[in-house]
């Protein structure tokens, strides 16, 4: 579907607008119009339901500001950059990378050094103006901003929803009675400052994330419900880059992917985007490559739809291990860890943490005591190799220096141990989800546009419009209106133009059913129904609407309503 003609669509219809176009618009920010937040709204509560009701996530919402520390320790501040060329003549910037493909087969793997010299050797200019353009620098793609007046205190916007639960691991622990595994979710928004955005809603400077985070116990990677779904056929790209259709059973038995739990929700993202719509002839798991994949995660899918601009990532789920908690453990020194209970005491050697009172002492006088007991409870990982550490006393932070501490292996009877727990992540990109599931929708005969988007996310369920809008047909039609907004049910009342130039306006916005009141109605208190992809009439109570359209909107069909009647 060419993106161009859906984009016009999508303006036009209230779908998307681009942001702040008065004043010449913005790259890579789009506004939801309308029918767009509606969309998104209905794409975001089937997803919360699938997680939050259907696999018991607890959802929090954390702040989009966030201070430096948090990505110092997540690595965003050091390694979250793409390299960017810009024009000597007519200053263009563009994605060093970008400008490399179909000249090296992984453009992104590339250093600034190789890249530059790929450039040059083919002659790689301008696009706007043919000019020179620069070798690739750098560009951290987060936000910076400060928190408070004056210095103020340096910030960034998130460029994911994920770190509010990495470092959360401990409420949310102990908001589940400190048992694993427990998942978390998110939505909202994330920000990055993406290098020349040219390709609407896939690649945004602000955009929606729905990110699950999943602590798990780092030996135990199966799934009690991995049984029930083990027999279902994925369509997956592994490594090999062979494409092949296998069950999630199969798949995880042949080391192909690698463990239960993170085959459960690669299953779980599928039955969400088959589910919402999505077209299955054009979804695919691919394998993160080696070379693509971060290096501490041991396995990672992409849901990959085809649309107008090629297969595009539309959700991330990877295995990352302890990397994220370890890091906010190793940077904050709190302790994020779970526990776990051994079913008979045991005496193990472990690494404590021993406080030195003899340096402690002088320095902390009347405190002491209290901040010997706040360094006795960190975790060894979280102090070794440090100068110095902070803990919490009565409601301050104090900082301790490593004179006052040292990490020691004690042999004792313990009734359990202290664990950091690995992570499944499945993170969704809302806004490529909802532009894909346009493009998916999207058909077009001899000028007729119609956009079968089903009744689980359309924004609108049903019109509803009066043969006339006189001879009381219109406060019937009014009155069939309101009960659907009663009921709950998003409709759309329309009395203006010919009945056929209505129907066309709402198949155009993918609305699945519409109904009608004509003088019929009058005499015999019936309605029509129409349904949008068959375009097959059916006459009902116009009492029975409300239930009708429901009943459609969860997958029945015309046929199947009037076999009921
Ligand atoms: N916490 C992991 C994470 O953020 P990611 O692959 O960088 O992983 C997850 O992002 C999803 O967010 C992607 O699959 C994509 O759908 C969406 N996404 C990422 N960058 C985006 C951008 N600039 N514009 C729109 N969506 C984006």
């Amino acid at each position: 579907m060419d993106p161009q003609e859906l984009l016009s669509l999508c303006k036009r219809r209230g779908y998307l607008w681009p942001a702040y176009d008065i004043y010449g618009g913005v790259g890579g920010l789009y506004d939801y119009g309308p029918l767009g937040a509606a969309l998104k709204t209905n794409i975001e509560d089937y997803w919360r339901k699938l997680y939050v009701l259907g696999e018991g996530f607890q959802e929090i919402s954390c702040p989009v500001v966030a201070p430096e520390p948090v990505f110092k320790a997540s690595g965003h501040l050091d390694a979250f950059s793409d390299m960017y060329v810009e024009c000597l003549s007519c200053g263009e910037t563009y994605r060093a990378d970008h400008l490399a493909k179909g000249l090296h087969d992984n453009p992104a793997a590339l250093g600034e050094a190789e890249l530059g010299k790929l450039l040059k050797d083919s002659n790689v200019r301008c696009e706007n103006c043919k000019g020179e353009l620069t070798s690739p620098r750098r560009f951290n793609l987060m936000f910076k901003t400060s928190v408070g007046a004056g210095k103020g205190t340096v910030a960034y916007l998130r460029p994911e929803t994920a770190q509010g639960m990495f470092v959360n691991f401990s409420q949310i622990y102990r908001h589940a009675r400190e048992k694993l595994p427990v998942g978390a979710v998110q939505i909202g928004r994330a920000f990055r400052n993406e290098i020349s955005p040219r390709q609407g809603l896939i690649r945004l400077r602000e955009f929606n994330q729905m990110e699950a985070e999943l602590f798990i116990h780092p030996e135990t990677k199966t799934w009690p419900r991995f049984p029930k779904i083990r027999d279902v056929k994925l369509p997956l790209v592994p490594q090999t880059g062979k494409p092949l259709t296998m069950a999630v059973g199969e798949a995880v038995e042949r080391g192909i992917i690698a463990n239960q739990v993170l085959a459960y929700f690669v299953w779980l993202t599928y039955k969400f985007a088959v589910d919402i719509g999505l077209d299955p002839s054009r979804l695919r798991f691919r394998q993160h490559e080696k070379t693509e994949m971060a290096h501490y995660a041991s396995d990672c899918w992409d849901l990959e739809a085809d649309i107008g601009y090629g297969w595009t990532e539309l959700v991330g789920v990877a295995d990352r291990g302890s990397y994220d908690v370890q890091a906010h453990i190793n940077h904050s020194a709190a302790d994020l860890t779970a526990f776990e209970r051994f079913d008979e005491p045991k005496e193990v050697e472990q690494e404590v943490v021993k406080v030195k009172f003899d340096s402690l002492g002088p320095l902390f006088k009347g405190n002491a005591k209290a901040v010997g007991e706040a360094l006795a409870k960190l975790h060894p990982s979280a102090v070794k190799g440090r100068r110095e550490v902070s803990v919490e006393v009565k409601g301050q932070k104090i900082t301790v220096p490593s004179s006052c501490y040292e990490v020691s292996v004690r042999k004792e009877k313990v009734s359990g141990r202290k664990l950091v727990p690995h992570v499944i992540e499945p993170s969704y990109g809302v806004d490529r989800i909802l532009y894909s599931l346009l493009d998916h929708a999207y058909t077009k005969k001899d000028d007729y546009v119609v956009l079968r988007l089903n009744g689980l996310v359309a924004p609108v369920k049903v019109g509803v419009f009066p043969l006339m809008a006189k001879d009381g047909l219109d406060s019937i039609a009014l009155e069939i209106y309101e009960s659907l907004s009663a009921a709950g049910i998003a409709a759309y009342y329309d009395d203006s133009g010919s009945i056929g130039r209505r129907y066309a306006r709402m198949d155009e916005v993918g609305t699945p059913c519409c109904v009608t009141v004509d003088y019929d109605t009058k005499t015999d208190g019936s309605v029509t129904i129409r349904d949008r992809d068959s375009t097959e009439q059916l006459r009902i109570k116009k009492e029975s609407v409300p239930k009708a359209v429901e009943a459609l909107m969860s997958g029945a069909t015309l046929k199947s309503l009037g076999e009921m009647k």
